[in-house]
């Protein structure tokens, strides 16, 4: 029994990694979650119907307990994922990972009390309680945030010295608990829970509308260090694993997005950048002109360009206009034009959201060209299509050190012969400021809904 629950464990800990592993490449992605998937369910099972020890009885009720609850958590988040939509998809992520939080929490909760007197299973124990429920509180607040529904920033005098303070507070009075544990009553846990929840609610309010995905992957990690306390606690291993990958992953990822957007993860959680829904702004500020294309003019810019490139960004998702650049894609392709799509790290509101998105209409993964590969590539492109791009494009981050995105990479899409933009308005992307671009000699503004405007395009084509 013993040997074939350790077996269990190992088919789950080797296809966490695997699985992850997989993710790293969109065309093996899909795969690579089901193999996690199918490891995390061997663990489960084998969990439940080999794992022994002095408390474990099964009985029928509590059988009917684990799986009914199962069934439910499995339906809800089956029903919920296969609803979302693409540009929802960050805030179904930050209510899966308080969810992940609240578990943490709620074992540490549980098992504080079967563990009084040992002090190394209390470290963990109050390690991932804490952690775990920093995580669940402050991923609902994210969630709110990213579905609009806390849209007023909200900065308590001092915001940053206050949390810091709590943040000390909650981890001396942890190691409290550890030492003092015997002399305290069991209702101190609720109190260290109670605190808990209040840092993470603190930690995540100040923080801008525009870096809540970046909270999230953080407040992920966090997640994945709660589990992996719990599977010190418990010497399990898949746990343990999981937690480890989560934790790391998600710490790499908050990285790699500062990283993008060049600005240090103190900035983040300090800076408050983009506060409220973030997408403001009227252009206003700006003096100059702007001229537009009609869509026959365009039709005829691209059906005789000899290479075009297409930049991707946020209002594609939001029109989920995927299928119809797709096609506009292929009629130019079958024209003899060469036509590449340029994607730069943060285009959207999640990562890889470009890459997901235009998966999802079968564009050939080969086409989709990362910024440092395509940037050198734009002196030769005839056109560039911006399609609801704005931040990504932005002079403004290589040439205006007062701006907020200044020291951003961009794609360097003015170095191409033309450049045209479509978008509704003349209003601002996330980060809130004008974009220079538009005024540019050299460019065009097609305005629009993404996926009417690029319809019409495709009709207007197809009579050339
Ligand atoms: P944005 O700068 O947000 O610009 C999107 C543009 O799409 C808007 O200016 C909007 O203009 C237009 N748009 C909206 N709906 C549209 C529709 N139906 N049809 C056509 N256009 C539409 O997008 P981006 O260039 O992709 O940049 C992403 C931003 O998000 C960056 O600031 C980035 O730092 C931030 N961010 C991204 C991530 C990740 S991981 N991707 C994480 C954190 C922050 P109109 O309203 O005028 O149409």
């Amino acid at each position: 029994m013993e040997g074939l629950l350790e077996i269990c464990y190992l088919i789950g800990s080797i296809t966490f990694i695997i699985g992850l592993k997989m993710m790293g490449n969109a065309k093996t992605a899909r795969q690579g979650n089901l193999i996690g998937a199918f490891g995390m369910t061997v663990a489960i099972l084998g969990t439940i119907f080999l794992f022994n020890s002095e408390h474990t009885s099964r009985n029928a009720m509590k059988m009917i307990l684990i799986f009914g609850a199962i069934a439910i958590g499995t339906a809800i988040g089956w029903i919920t994922a296969k609803r979302v939509e693409m540009t929802k998809m960050p805030e179904l992520v930050s209510m899966f990972n308080g969810m992940g939080g609240a578990c943490a929490a709620l074992i540490g909760l549980t098992e504080y009390e079967h563990n009084l007197g040992k002090t190394r299973a209390l470290a963990f124990i109050i390690a991932g309680l804490v952690i775990g429920t920093i995580s669940f509180s402050g991923s609902i607040i994210a969630y709110l945030k990213l579905a609009g529904k806390m849209k007023k920033p909200i900065r308590l005098p001092q915001y940053n010295m206050l949390n810091n303070a709590l943040l000390l507070g909650v981890i001396v009075f942890s190691i409290f608990i550890v030492i003092q544990h015997a002399n305290l009553p069991h209702t101190i846990i609720w109190i260290l829970f109670a605190v808990a929840i209040i840092y993470g609610i603190l930690f995540t309010v100040p923080i801008g509308g525009a870096d809540m995905p970046v909270v999230i992957s953080l407040l992920n990690s966090f997640t994945g260090l709660a589990a992996a306390f719990g599977g010190f606690l418990y010497d399990n291993k898949p746990m343990l694993t999981g937690g480890i990958l989560v934790g790391s992953a998600g710490t790499l990822l908050t990285l790699a997005m500062c990283k993008a957007m060049n600005r240090p993860l103190s900035n983040v959680i300090f800076g408050a950048f983009g506060g409220g829904s973030g997408a403001s702004g009227d252009g206003s500020e700006v003096n100059g002109t702007i001229k537009d294309v009609q869509v026959s003019d365009l039709a005829v810019m691209l059906n005789y360009s000899k290479k075009v490139v297409i930049v991707p960004g946020y209002g594609l998702a939001v029109a989920q206009a995927q299928h119809i650049i797709h096609e506009l894609e292929k009629l130019l392709e079958e024209r003899g034009v060469e036509v590449k799509y340029a994607i730069h790290p943060v285009a959207g509101r999640m990562p890889g959201h470009m890459n997901v998105l235009l998966a999802e209409s079968n564009v050939e993964y080969d086409k989709l060209v990362e910024m440092e590969d395509i940037n050198p590539e734009f002196e030769q492109t005839d056109v560039v299509l911006i399609v609801g791009a704005n931040d990504v494009v932005n002079p403004a981050a290589k040439t205006d050190p007062s701006s907020p995105i200044y020291g951003m990479p961009i794609l360097e899409v003015d170095k191409a012969k033309h450049v045209v933009v479509n978008k509704r308005t003349m209003n601002a992307g996330y980060a809130g400021i004008d974009n220079l671009l538009f005024y540019d000699p050299k460019c065009s503004m097609f305005f629009g809904d993404a996926k009417k405007a690029l319809t019409e395009l495709v009709a207007e084509i197809k009579q050339l």
